[in-house]
């Protein structure tokens, strides 16, 4: 099983969304024998909370199913995880010192992005839906790339 994490400040907004996207698109490709994800926070403010009500009314718009209970993200899923995908630079600075080296599988979400490579999820907390929709969109077109990425790197 290749294991994926996606990786946020809250576990709430960005990263559970994407984990919900990802794993349906993996689900369609009728490969979720083959690859699993997951999602954490770098903080532990959302520990075993639901996703905010606006990713799942974004999710649920496209009609992308999504439950998640919030965790945060430790050393140990170093080891767990083939990939761990951060959505912004300072998730990935938090998750290389939370691991104390550089896991070969860490990238920024937004390598993936077709439309804005290596550009930042934002975080849409403190914004209304519209910045959600964005998020759904950008995350979207990651996922397709990253999923792409992943069957052929591994012959799936
Ligand atoms: P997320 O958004 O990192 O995309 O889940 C946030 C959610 C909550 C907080 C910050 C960002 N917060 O400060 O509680």
């Amino acid at each position: 099983m290749i294991k994926i994490i996606f990786v946020c400040l809250g576990n709430i907004c960005r990263s559970p969304l994407a984990e919900a996207i990802f794993q349906h698109k993996v689900n369609q490709k009728g490969l979720q024998d083959k690859i699993s994800s997951d999602s954490a926070g770098t903080a532990n403010y959302h520990v075993g909370d639901d996703p905010d009500t606006r990713s799942i009314a974004v999710a649920v718009k496209h009609d992308v199913p999504i439950q998640h209970k919030g965790q945060q993200f430790h050393h140990t899923h170093g080891e767990e995880f083939d990939y761990i995908m951060a959505m912004d630079q300072s998730n990935h600075r938090n998750i290389i010192h939370e691991l104390g080296y550089k896991h070969e599988g860490l990238f920024l979400m937004r390598d993936f992005d077709p439309d804005g490579k290596g550009e930042e999820v934002p975080d849409p907390y403190y914004g209304g839906a519209d910045g959600f929709e964005n998020v759904y969109q950008m995350l979207d077109r990651s996922c397709d790339e990253l999923l792409e990425y992943i069957v052929k790197e591994h012959n799936l």
